[in-house]
């Protein structure tokens, strides 16, 4: 198994190409379901959660090819295997969405439970009510979901108890083949959900509202093949905008969408970093030798602060001149980070959904342990600016969903390797 090691200390300075994002990627290759034409994503980043989406689509008939640059075409034809098994399903949760778009198509999926996961229970209560509004009959046994529509889906008023990209998004690729009209009240409102919603459109879906609470989705008989971008990674962005301002020194990001990351900036400047924006990217600068201030962060349902960048914030906090607390309001079990960044010399105490975070002069190199995706890219902004060497081990984590952090890291800078652990 691998692991990345770190040889901290050194500022980032640099460029760093931002990826397409993985969130989105992997329901806008879901959207192959829905259609026997060809589908080709452009800027579609490579990841462990891409190649396992695809692993299932493969499996239920979808042709998927990886073609040169950051594309890949995918090609449901016919879809052959209406199951999603377990084996499959279990290795990455999003794949639970297939449910809802083989439903449409085909009038029956059978789709394995997800199970729960690292950050919490995470139920799929939402997503199997709504799909039951559209008119599936939805039985669950022997932990999988077995669909059935028999006369199609059709159009419904859905109004989510709570916010939920996942449920959003997957009643949207439901819907988009239901007859008649469906409106989705406190739908999620992430960049991510636009994204799929153009996608769709341009695929001949008539959706209206995505970005905004209410979505309203006019089902058709039929979409077409599509041409699509994925939107640029608003976390990865994040993400190594923060580990700049940890480290400091001066990195521009390239290829993002500065306005998708608007509860990010303010807070980075407020910790006093510089940032500079425009459109499509942004630097940030900071002089190692000025005190870093502490800043109270709120995780949030998009425009708010993102839960995906909590762990990453952490770690820049963790060497504040004093006392900053963060609260964690989307998943109940999200702070696994925080014994990690403990065993560099970080002072944190957890207290259910908060966390409180004592800065401290300096954190210690340490051999630490990734827990989930954005806890493991927090372990890596903490090695960075670390005395000594840190060992992060079970990066399969980071793979997920970061593209060649190593080397990106690497090119502005740092002293950062992977080695294969024996
Ligand atoms: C997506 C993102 C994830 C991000 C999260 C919140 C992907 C692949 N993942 O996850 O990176 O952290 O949004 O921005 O896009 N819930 C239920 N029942 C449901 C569905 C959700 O109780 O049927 C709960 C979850 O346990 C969680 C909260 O709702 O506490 C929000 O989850 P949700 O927005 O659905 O997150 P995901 O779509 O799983």
């Amino acid at each position: 198994m691998d692991c990345i090691v770190i040889e901290g200390g050194a500022p980032l300075n640099g460029e760093i190409n931002i990826s397409g994002a993985k969130n989105s990627a992997i329901k806008l290759m879901a959207v192959s379901l829905l259609t026997d034409e060809p589908v080709l994503l452009t800027n579609m980043p490579r990841l462990r959660d891409t190649r396992f989406m695809g692993q299932l689509l493969a499996h239920m008939g979808v042709e998927v090819e990886e073609g040169p640059g950051a594309k890949m075409r995918l090609h449901g034809a016919k879809l052959t295997n209406l199951t999603a098994p377990y084996d499959l399903v279990r290795k990455m949760r999003a794949t639970f969405n297939v449910l809802g778009p083989t439903l449409a198509r085909a009038g029956k999926a059978k789709v394995s439970l997800p199970g729960g996961c690292a950050i919490g229970a995470r139920p799929v209560d939402l997503h199997l009510k709504a799909l039951e509004a559209l008119g599936a009959e939805i039985k669950l046994t022997e932990g999988y979901v077995h669909a059935q529509a028999k006369s199609g889906l059709t159009g419904a008023a859905i109004t989510f108890p709570f916010i939920s990209v996942g449920a959003t998004e997957h009643t949207m690729l439901a819907a988009v083949l239901a007859k008649g009209e469906t409106t989705l009240s406190n739908a999620a409102r992430e960049p991510e959900i636009i994204d799929l919603a153009q996608c769709l459109n341009a695929m001949g879906a008539r959706i209206t509202g995505a970005g905004r609470s209410e979505i309203h989705i006019q089902g058709v008989s039929k979409l077409s093949g599509v041409t699509h971008s994925v939107v640029p990674d608003r976390i990865e962005a994040g993400t190594y905008a923060l580990a700049a301002a940890t480290t400091g020194g001066r990195v521009r990001l390239q290829n993002i969408r500065s306005d998708h990351l608007g509860s990010l900036w303010p807070l980075i400047a407020q910790a006093g970093a510089k940032v500079e924006l425009d459109q499509t990217s942004v630097i940030i600068s900071r002089d190692p030798e000025i005190p870093i201030t502490p800043v109270d962060v709120d995780t949030q349902a998009y425009p708010g602060f993102p839960t995906d960048l909590q762990a990453q914030f952490m770690s820049f906090m963790t060497r504040a001149d004093g006392v900053s607390i963060i609260r964690e309001n989307i998943f109940e079990n999200r702070f696994m980070h925080c014994p990690e960044l403990s065993r560099m010399g970080a002072n944190i105490t957890v207290r259910g959904r908060e966390a409180i975070i004592r800065g401290v002069p300096h954190l210690t190199g340490a051999p630490v342990m990734a827990t989930d995706l954005r806890a493991s890219a927090s372990l890596i902004a903490a090695g960075l600016v670390a005395k000594g060497q840190t060992r992060i081990g079970r990066v399969y984590h980071l793979d997920r969903g970061f593209e060649h952090i190593e080397i990106k890291l690497g090119q502005c800078g740092a002293n950062i390797r992977r080695e294969s652990e024996t």
